[in-house]
Order: structure tokens, then C-alpha cells, then sequence
């Protein structure tokens, strides 16, 4: 069944003059969730050897960055990058192609060589994820778009709830063009959120307003927040509930007397820096290639990289 299905799309990208299989990947991710539009600006990170550059330029017509540990030859105006994606002077060469007014689609297709341990890969491959996101985060207009690999383990409930936190709408998707045994899963979040507000954060606030639907109007740093039920002119401490690119919801937790000198009650989304695996952590996971720890975990075998093919 992989190996029909390896067939059928490595055989298509070879007759449609696609460097990659992967190509049918992205082209699925476009059909499913309509993620670039004409003339949007993309960065491609973990691009080699460039299949999904390939297609990013088709459908977007607009100026495309491909990042790889690899070289990437040459794509017609496409501009390349050869660095490490977890690296600051990469994310320098970012910072600079997005400029000021940032980048509509960030892409992340990268992937660690696979060792054959489970924990391991799994581990390698949020570190590349969470390399990914912290530099979308910097980089993204707001209502960017953000699409990256995972592979599926302990730490991707983790890794999705934050990325949940930062965009509207979050999925994940498996594309047909996935192998079946794959691990892999791609999570696709639109609507980038600028708001200065996050979902599940408490606030003091006074209700300054009333909407048309009857609910309370307050404001954090001039962001319209609509609170359930609550009153013209009360003093109330709130719980977000949900984000919008342009206003937020939220439900009294408690009624107030005075505002008090700090209106925000800590912050429940935890900031999460990227941390470099830690050596004991590599240590106590390093195996011999082969000795998997999940039933759907499939080693690589030589001719299954996607480099390869
Ligand atoms: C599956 S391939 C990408 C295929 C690509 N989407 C295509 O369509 O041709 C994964 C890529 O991630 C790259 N990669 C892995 N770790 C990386 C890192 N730390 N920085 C940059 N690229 C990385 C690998 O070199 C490899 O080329």
C-alpha cells in the first residue's frame, strides 16, 4: 500500500516536473483549507529540495523564501537561504526578507533525520516545530497563515494548544499524499492573532458600554471586548473566552467595587521559549535505529526520505 502510493505521487511529480512527491502535499493542504492566495508573500521553512517552493510560487505568484540546512538549486524567482532554522542568524535572514510589513504564509515541511526512536524523533521534530512558530509569530502579518509538520507524540497536544492561542482557526490534516504508515500530521492555523488579549486570561475591567445584543462593552488597550450579561458602568473581573482578529468575548467571574492598580490577573498562556534538547535527554533516548517504541512508528528506511525521491 506505501510503496502505490510512494509510486503514484513520486511518479507524478516526476512527470509533472515537481522536485518532490511532497509537492502533492501541499497542493492537497491548498485544496483542503485554501491557504495561499494570489500575490501573497511566503516563507518556506525545511524546503529543500524545493518541491513545496514550487507550488507556493504557482499559486502566489508573489515573492517566496525556501530555508534549508540543504542548497536549494535554483527556482525562478524564488529566493534561497542555506541555514539552520533553528539558528538567530537564519531567523536574522527572515526578519529581513519579511521586512516591516511581514509575510502573509509561513510553511514548515522540515523534518530531523530520523534515527528509528520514537521519543527521539518526536522530540527533534517539536524542536523544529517550535523553531518554526516563534519565528511565524515574528514574522506574520496579522490573519497570516501558518502550516507546519508534526510528528505525532507526547508533546503535540502541547505544541497545538499554543499554537491554538495565536490564530483563529487551528486544524490538523493528513493529506492522502501522507503515507499511511507516516507519523506525520500538518497542523494548518489562519487568522494570526495581533490582539492583546488571549483566550483564558482574567481581567479587571469596567463596562463602559452595551451592545446591540445586550452584553457588556469594555476595552484592553482599545480592543473591544464583549462580556455576557454584564452592565453599563460595573467594575467586573472577567475571563476571556475567545479571540477574534478585531474583538474578544468574555464572562463575568466576579463583581468589583474599584479597578484595581493592576488590571490583568497573571497570564495563563505561558510564553514557552525554544529550548534546545538537553544532552540527557538525547542520551537516555539514543538507540539503535529499529527499536521503535509505537506500533505506527516506522523506522526510515533509505528510500523513504523525502530527499530521496
Ligand atoms: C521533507 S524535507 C522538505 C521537503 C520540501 N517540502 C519539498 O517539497 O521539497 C525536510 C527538510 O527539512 C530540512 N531540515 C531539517 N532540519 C532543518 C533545520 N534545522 N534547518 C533547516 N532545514 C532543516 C531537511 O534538510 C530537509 O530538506
Amino acid at each position: 500500500m506505501a510503496r502505490n502510493q510512494k509510486d503514484y505521487y513520486y511518479d507524478l511529480a516526476q512527470k509533472e516536473g515537481y522536485r518532490s512527491r511532497a509537492s502533492y502535499k501541499l497542493k492537497q493542504i491548498q485544496e483542503f483549507s485554501n491557504i495561499i492566495k494570489r500575490g501573497d508573500i511566503i516563507v518556506d521553512l525545511g524546503a529543500a529540495p524545493g518541491g513545496w517552493l514550487q507550488v507556493a510560487k504557482e499559486l502566489s505568484g508573489g515573492r517566496v523564501l525556501g530555508v534549508d540546512l540543504q542548497k536549494i538549486e535554483e527556482i525562478r524567482n524564488v529566493t534561497t537561504y542555506k541555514g539552520d532554522i533553528t539558528a538567530d542568524s537564519t531567523i536574522d535572514y527572515v526578519l529581513e526578507f519579511a521586512g516591516k510589513g511581514g509575510v502573509d504564509v509561513v510553511l514548515c515541511d522540515a523534518a530531523p533525520n530520523l534515527t528509528g526512536n520514537w521519543a527521539l524523533d518526536h522530540a527533534r521534530g517539536i524542536e523544529l516545530n517550535r523553531a518554526a512558530f516563534e519565528c511565524a509569530k515574528k514574522i506574520l502579518k496579522p490573519k497570516g497563515t501558518f502550516v507546519v509538520k508534526v510528528f505525532q507524540g507526547d508533546m503535540f497536544k502541547d505544541f497545538f494548544d499554543d499554537v491554538k492561542g495565536e490564530f483563529v482557526h487551528v486544524r490538523a490534516y493528513t493529506p492522502q499524499a501522507s503515507r499511511s504508515t507516516s507519523a506525520e500530521i500538518y497542523v494548518i492555523a489562519k487568522k494570526f492573532l495581533t490582539a492583546p488579549i488571549r483566550k483564558g486570561q482574567i481581567y479587571a475591567v469596567e463596562i463602559t458600554e452595551t451592545g446591540a445584543s445586550g452584553d457588556g462593552i469594555a476595552h484592553i488597550d482599545d480592543f473591544v471586548i464583549f462580556v455576557k450579561e454584564a452592565v453599563t458602568g460595573s467594575i467586573v473581573k472577567i475571563k476571556i473566552k475567545d479571540v477574534k482578529p478585531n474583538f474578544g468575548f468574555a464572562e463575568v467571574v466576579e463583581e468589583l467595587k474599584e479597578l484595581p492598580p493592576n488590571p490583568k490577573y497573571g497570564n495563563p498562556v505561558q510564553e514557552r521559549t525554544q529550548k534546545p534538547l538537553s544532552a540527557e535527554f538525547e542520551r537516555q533516548n539514543r538507540q539503535p535505529p529499529g527499536n521503535a517504541s509505537r506500533d505506527n512508528y516506522r523506522p526510515p528506511k533509505p528510500d523513504d526520505d523525502e530527499e530521496n525521491e
